[in-house]
């Protein structure tokens, strides 16, 4: 018999047009193909996620209601035009939603709360969380929700500076018994493998992080970045490209670090209530 789980993870680096969206919407896509059920959660108010989805954003329908309340979390989720994946889409209106978290003392807790129904459906085996480009309260509560986060990262001169600040982020979360959340590991985007500079950045952080970078690495594609404005994710628009091959094996790898399936073995049949010893003849 098999039982499953539903992980939670962030795509998340405070700096921006690093990677995150695209990864989010890619893993998303390559782990459909493998059977995996996704839900997407676009929690940055750009929207990117939800365009890359072919979804179009719709005033009402993101984690916004839900986190003030006034909307199940369930009653957001639509279905994308891909089998597998569903999307909690963002909204303009997420922006306004920083004020109002912020007020209140549960602030860092409220992703993880109204997710937490999600969760124990365990319908989906990921959720996947797309984080805005800052530091502000939805990308802190985001990270604080998440089981792990994954750091996308360009190979480039002060690139290692974010990833410190999401070390430390991770760490006073942890401390302040918010979260339990763990670095998942860290993905570099956007590779061109012939530059030196590249080569020594990526060097630098496998030194530093070891087997927390994924071996798969993604490296700069047309193709990648011309698969949004047909609302689609690469995987998708052009599988045989190398974007799309790229994440379908980040998208392996990041499956057998994170397993979600697990088989039970079957109930043993009950033993017979053993004798009890005979202490008459047991000899001291
Ligand atoms: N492997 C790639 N090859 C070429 N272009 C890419 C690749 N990955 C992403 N891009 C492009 O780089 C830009 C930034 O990517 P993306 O939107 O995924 O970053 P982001 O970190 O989500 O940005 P933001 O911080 O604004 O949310 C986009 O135009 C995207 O299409
Ligand atoms: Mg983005």
């Amino acid at each position: 018999m098999a039982e499953k789980t539903t992980r939670v993870i962030a795509v998340a680096n405070q700096k921006g047009g690093v990677g995150k969206t695209t990864t989010v919407v890619n893993l998303a896509a390559a782990l459909s193909k493998t059977r995996h059920t996704v839900l997407v959660v676009d929690l940055d108010p750009q929207a990117n996620a939800t365009s890359s989805l072919g979804l179009t954003p719709q005033e009402g329908i993101s984690l916004y209601p839900a986190l003030l309340g006034e909307a199940e979390v369930a009653d957001m989720i639509q279905p994308s035009p891909y089998e597998n994946i569903n999307v909690i889409p963002s909204e303009v209106n997420l922006a306004g939603c920083e004020i109002e978290i912020a007020r209140r003392d549960d602030h860092l807790s409220v992703v993880r709360n109204v997710l937490q129904q999600i969760r124990d459906a365990r319908v989906f085996d990921y959720i996947l969380l797309d984080c805005p480009p800052s530091l502000g309260i939805l990308m802190t509560a985001s990270l604080a929700a998440a089981d792990g986060i994954i750091v996308p990262m360009q190979a480039e001169y002060l690139a290692l500076e974010g990833l410190s600040t999401m070390q430390r982020l991770i760490a006073q979360y942890n401390a302040s018994g918010a979260s339990n959340v763990k670095l998942n590991g860290i993905l570099m985007t956007m590779v061109n493998s012939n530059t030196t500079l590249a080569q020594d950045v990526i060097n630098e952080v496998r030194e530093h992080f070891g087997d927390l970078v994924f071996q798969t690495m993604i490296p700069r594609n047309v193709r990648t970045s011309e698969a949004p404005s047909y609302g689609q994710p690469v995987v998708f628009y052009d599988p045989s490209c190398r974007g799309a091959e790229a994440y379908r094996a980040f998208a392996k790898e990041f499956a057998a670090r994170n397993p979600t399936r697990f088989e039970v073995p079957p109930a043993q049949p009950q033993a017979p209530a053993a004798p009890a010893p005979d202490t008459a003849q047991t000899q001291d």
